[in-house]
């Protein structure tokens, strides 16, 4: 019996392409580097509810909180869209983070020395570039009540969303950038509207508390969401962790993964609290999405999946070694131009989803040989 086990949810779209290229390179692992983990596979999203009747199952739901982790592609796609809206593909993902508690989603967007030119940023705004977005994940105005849309009669509808949070959703979720900051630049940058919501009001005056009360070591500043976008287009290199809530959150990590090139580099680990052995609930997700435009073609980027694996190696089974091998090894790809379509350039090679998996095989054997 392995120690360990991870549930996989491939998804809709190129979810499955690339999982099955980190299968590969997890399957290497296992054989070549005692991993010792054991692999399930369940189903979410639009293919759950093709197969099963229901974004996620209450069976999936079951292996998702009783695995040590949680590995997953995307979900969603042109064919779900017209489905009312708690039956959409994305409800099965709301649904595991939600019910798994889930609140602090890691963001890192880093710049890979080889992908400095494929940034629509001038390299020297992005060279070195490497920010951690910390995002509230289960609270705020993608789970506030009331919500709906409401019928008001002469053709006249309403729909009502609650952004909502409280002293202790706060809280948890700085204090998980506060101690990140302490292992890297040591600066957190929050974000809100303080300016026009009490939400945000509430949100700058408790991180300021916590931040007073056990973090004043660490450089805090605060900063409204729209300056955070542009700031993040303009000089990107002055954050280091920026913790901010759902929504805002939602859309600053899209912006800062484009500062990286393309959203097919992008990893990202959603976190629970930690429990009394020190041991987290979590899930581990590309931030890119199911791509259906280019879904079954064999083209997409496989990395920012593996990256996601990595991540689960160094936060949930802290073997940092690995983790880092597979940095390495995706670095040493790109550094022999290696590249798919999404971050192809001129005098690049361009290849498939699954040839990227053989480079990636070929480097980790050279690099563990
Ligand atoms: C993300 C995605 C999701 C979100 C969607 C697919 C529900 O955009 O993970 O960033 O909005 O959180
Ligand atoms: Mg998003």
């Amino acid at each position: 019996m392995a120690s360990k086990t991870v549930l996989i949810l491939p998804g809709d779209g190129i979810g499955p392409e690339v999982m099955a290229q980190v299968r590969r390179i997890a399957d290497w692992l296992n054989d070549n580097r005692k991993l010792d983990v054991a692999f399930d596979e369940a189903k979410v999203g639009g293919i759950a509810i093709d197969d099963e009747g229901a974004p996620i199952t209450d069976a999936t739901m079951q292996k998702a909180q009783d695995a040590d982790a949680v590995l997953l592609g995307a979900v969603g796609g042109p064919k779900w869209d017209n489905l009312p809206f708690d039956q959409k593909p994305e409800r099965g993902l709301l649904r595991l983070r939600k019910e798994m508690a889930l609140f602090a989603n890691l963001r890192p967007a880093m710049v890979f020395e080889q992908l400095v030119e494929a940034s629509s940023l001038k390299p020297e705004l992005v060279r070195g570039l490497d920010i951690m977005i910390v995002r509230e994940l289960t609270g705020g105005v993608y789970f506030g009540e009331p919500r709906g849309i409401e019928d008001l009669g002469n053709g006249e509808r309403r729909g009502v969303n609650t952004q909502v949070y409280t002293t202790s959703e706060i809280r948890r979720v700085a204090a998980v950038a506060f101690e990140l900051a302490r292992k890297r630049q040591n600066k957190v940058t929050s974000t809100e509207k303080a300016n026009v919501m009490e939400s945000g009001v509430l949100w700058r005056e408790e991180v300021e508390r916590l931040h007073q009360e056990q973090f004043s070591d660490v450089h805090l500043t605060h900063m409204y969401a729209d300056n955070c976008a542009m700031q993040l287009v303009r000089q990107p290199k002055q954050f280091d962790v920026i913790v901010t809530d759902n929504l805002f959150g939602d859309m600053l990590s899209d912006a800062a993964a484009m500062l990286t090139g393309s959203l097919g580099m992008l990893p990202s680990a959603s976190l629970g609290a930690a429990d009394a052995n020190g041991r987290r609930k979590a899930m581990y997700e590309p931030v890119h999405g199911s791509a259906p435009d280019i879904a079954g073609q064999g083209v997409a980027n496989p990395l920012a999946t593996l990256l996601s694996f990595a991540m689960m190696l160094r936060y949930s089974f802290d073997q940092g070694e690995d983790a880092r091998l597979i940095e390495r090894a995706v670095e040493n790809a790109l550094a022999r131009g290696l590249r798919t379509a999404d971050i192809v350039q001129e005098g690049t090679t361009r290849v498939s989803t699954s040839e990227m998996g053989d480079a990636l095989l070929d480097e980790l054997g050279k690099l563990a040989g």
